[in-house]
């Protein structure tokens, strides 16, 4: 069975100072009955060490050390006491150019390193409107994904890039469509395709995430903006538990 995970991307959000949302996310959800992963921006990641929560990366490097000036790698992330990281944010491919196999070997470097991947593909709002997602997921899942991917050491993260930041999130069959396709894929490519998790993202909020976690094939969500404050994402983790607030 896949894994429940409620994820929280801060991406470039996260002083000193906004460790208080996850010490009150904390006092909540200290024992949720799904996992609970936070991704930080690097520079709080040691400080979480005491959270009752898994800690991620937002990127890594493909290789383990050397001379790149401004990166981090798996085994430094790790170091400071993540065990996963997100690979391939549609952010990082507009932002830094990263193509699919950059992030299979980041991905790579995740497994090395003891990490897990959350390996993030969506399709663009051109794409969509041509008809060519499913092309495009194929083509990212085929590209971005190792050989050596397992359901233990891999998360996919289904998030069209038009749904990111904007407040418009695609239909629920828009959803399932896409997630049954992934299901569909992983197990044909791997002997447990059926049991990695497969999360949404995009737009997702505490309003919206009961119905979401009702399409088939979601296995949670990773969530950006409504990842930052407590009183936003403890909701959206109670959906996914299936308790009320
Ligand atoms: P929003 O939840 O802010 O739309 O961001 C989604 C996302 O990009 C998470 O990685």
């Amino acid at each position: 069975m896949p894994r429940k995970i409620a994820a929280g991307n801060w991406k470039m959000n996260g002083l000193q100072a906004d460790m208080v949302e996850l010490s009150k996310l904390a006092a909540d959800h200290a024992s949720a009955k799904v996992d609970v992963l936070i991704c930080p921006p690097a520079t709080l990641i040691a400080g979480c060490k005491d959270l009752p929560f898994q800690i991620g990366g937002q990127d890594c490097h493909p290789h383990e050390s050397g001379a790149h000036t401004g990166d981090i790698s798996a085994s430094m992330l790790a170091d400071a006491g993540a065990t996963a990281v997100l690979t391939g944010h549609s952010e990082r491919r507009t932002d830094h150019g990263e193509m699919d196999a950059d992030v299979a070997a980041k991905s790579k470097a995740a497994y090395a390193a003891g990490l897990k991947a959350v390996i993030c593909i969506g399709e663009t709002l051109t794409e969509r409107e041509a008809g060519t997602t499913l092309n495009v997921i194929d083509t990212q899942l085929a590209g971005s994904i190792p050989d050596t991917a397992t359901a233990a050491n891999t998360v996919i993260a289904y998030e069209p890039v038009w749904a990111i930041g904007t407040g418009k999130v695609p239909t629920l069959e828009q959803i399932g469509e896409v997630h049954d396709h992934i299901r569909a894929k992983l197990a044909a490519r791997f002997d447990d395709g059926a049991d990695f998790s497969l999360l949404y993202g995009g737009s997702v909020k505490g309003s919206n995430a009961v119905e979401i976690f009702g399409v088939s094939n979601v296995d949670g969500a990773l969530v950006g903006g409504a990842s930052l404050k407590a009183a936003d994402f403890s909701p959206i983790i109670h959906a996914l538990e299936g308790t009320s607030l």
